[in-house]
C-alpha cells in the first residue's frame, strides 16, 4: 500500500470537552506522524464548503452548525496505509455503533457530534487537506 497522507479534524465538541490531548496521544501511540496540525475556526460558510457534498443531506444545516459552533484541530497524518487506518482508529460515524477501542466510541456523544473526522478516499484526502494547509505546509 504504501506510505499514504489522510486529512483529519478533532472536532469542536471534542476540543470543548477537552480531548484534544487524549486523540492526538492515540494518533501517536498508532504509528501516525502528524505532518501537521493547526486550531481553527470555520465560519458557517467555510463549514459547508469543506462538507459541501452532504449539501442535499437533510443534516447538512445540524452539521455545518456544529462544525463551526467552536474551534477545530485540523490535521495531516502519515502512516502506511493513513487512509483506512484512520478511519478504522475512528470507528463507524455512529459511536453507538462503534467498538470500545474507537475514538468515536471514547471520545464521541452522538452521530451528529462524534468526536472526529476522517477522509474516506485519496481523492477527498487530497481536496480536504488544500481546504486548509498550503502546498508549503503539506512537507513540513
Ligand atoms: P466524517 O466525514 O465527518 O469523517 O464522517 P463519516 O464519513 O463517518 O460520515 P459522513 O456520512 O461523511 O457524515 C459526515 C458527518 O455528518 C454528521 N452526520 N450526522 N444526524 C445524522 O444522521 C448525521 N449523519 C451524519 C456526522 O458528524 C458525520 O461524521
Ligand atoms: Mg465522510
Amino acid at each position: 500500500m504504501g506510505i499514504e497522507q489522510t486529512f483529519a479534524i478533532i472536532k469542536p465538541d471534542a476540543v470543548k470537552r477537552g480531548h484534544t490531548g487524549g486523540i492526538i496521544a492515540a494518533i501517536e501511540e498508532n504509528g501516525f506522524t502528524i505532518k501537521n496540525l493547526k486550531k481553527v475556526h470555520l465560519t458557517k460558510a467555510q463549514a459547508e464548503g469543506f462538507y459541501y457534498v452532504h449539501r442535499e443531506r437533510g443534516f447538512f444545516g445540524e452539521l455545518t452548525d456544529f462544525m463551526s459552533s467552536g474551534p477545530c484541530v485540523v490535521m495531516i497524518l502519515e502512516k502506511e496505509g493513513a487512509i483506512l487506518a484512520w478511519r478504522d482508529l475512528m470507528g463507524p460515524t455512529n459511536p453507538a455503533a462503534a467498538e470500545a477501542h474507537h475514538l468515536r466510541k471514547r471520545f464521541g456523544t452522538s452521530i451528529g457530534e462524534n468526536a472526529t473526522h476522517g477522509s474516506d478516499a485519496p481523492e477527498t484526502a487530497a481536496f480536504e487537506t488544500s481546504y486548509f494547509f498550503s502546498c508549503f505546509e503539506r512537507i513540513a
